[in-house]
């Protein structure tokens, strides 16, 4: 896990109303308050503002805090659909004999990327997030992103929780179950782009990822999907048929009356 150390912040010039709300989340998520929007390396804060929350890490002191913004991801134009497309046809939009809609659990939703991509497509989605502080920056980003966009708002709903024990609990259960565990560190593990770097601080690997895939093999009514890096081995040997974009491949494991 991560030796990072965490707390809520607030300052002297916090308002009333904020440093209530940043001290019942100090005592949800059984963190320490503290004084300071100026982390020490190894200390990620978590901020309060007055229309999101915001995680200031002090090992990129220089950097601006990550605010996660759903909304700017391009799902619209032809660029971003295009480059969104492997990841729709590995969950199986517009395949033969496909539900509409099609119900996917993002088990691993972190701060919801996919969550929102695949919400975005017109599926149904639930969301399943066990780290506390991730799942309470989910919840913060899903409640603006459908601000501004209610159509998505009955398609989705988040829970935190560890998606091994959440999976057999589901009713009626759902088409697709979607994986993206934390990646196996690399080489370029550096270079990736902040939100992963920080969800790296936060959670550690996901080294239970192999188990969390049987459970979603025997939930899931038609298929598993798996987020891996393009030239990653397989999560669970070979997939019934895998989808590459640029860096990422989407491996699919067919299941249930599918297969
Ligand atoms: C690589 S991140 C996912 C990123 C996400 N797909 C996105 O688009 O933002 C993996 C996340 O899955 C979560 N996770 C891993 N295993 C889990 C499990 N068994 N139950 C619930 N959450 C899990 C981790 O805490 C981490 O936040």
């Amino acid at each position: 896990m991560s030796d990072t150390t965490f707390a809520v912040s607030v300052t002297p010039a916090t308002d009333p109303s904020a440093r209530r709300v940043a001290e019942r989340l100090a005592a949800e998520l059984g963190l320490p308050l503290m004084e300071s929007l100026s982390p020490q390396v190894g200390q990620m804060l978590l901020g309060i503002e007055a229309d999101r929350l915001q995680l200031h890490w002090g090992h990129e002191p220089h950097s601006k805090p990550l605010a996660v913004e759903l909304t700017a991801l391009d799902t619209r134009s032809p660029f971003g659909r295009t480059r969104r497309q492997p990841l729709a046809k590995a969950v199986g939009l517009g395949a033969a004999g496909s539900p509409q809609p099609l119900h996917v659990v993002d088990a691993t939703a972190g701060f919801g990327e996919d969550t929102w991509l695949l919400a975005s497509f017109g599926c149904t989605v639930t969301a399943v997030e066990r780290h506390p502080l991730v799942a309470l920056i989910l919840t913060d980003a899903l409640r603006r992103a459908l601000a501004s966009n209610p159509a998505a708002a009955s398609r989705l709903c988040a829970v935190c929780g560890e998606a091994r024990l959440v999976l057999p609990t589901l009713q009626p259960q759902p088409d697709v179950v979607y994986l993206d565990p934390m990646f196996p560190v690399s080489k370029t593990t550096a270079l990736k782009r902040k939100p992963v770097r920080i969800l790296r601080a936060l959670v550690g690997d996901d080294a239970d990822a192999p188990e969390l895939f049987q459970v979603a093999a025997r939930t899931a009514r038609r298929r598993v999907v798996v987020k891996r890096p393009l030239h990653a081995p397989p999560l669970a040997g070979p997939p019934t048929v895998a989808y590459p974009g640029k860096l990422l491949r989407y491996d699919v494991y067919m299941v249930g009356s599918t297969k």
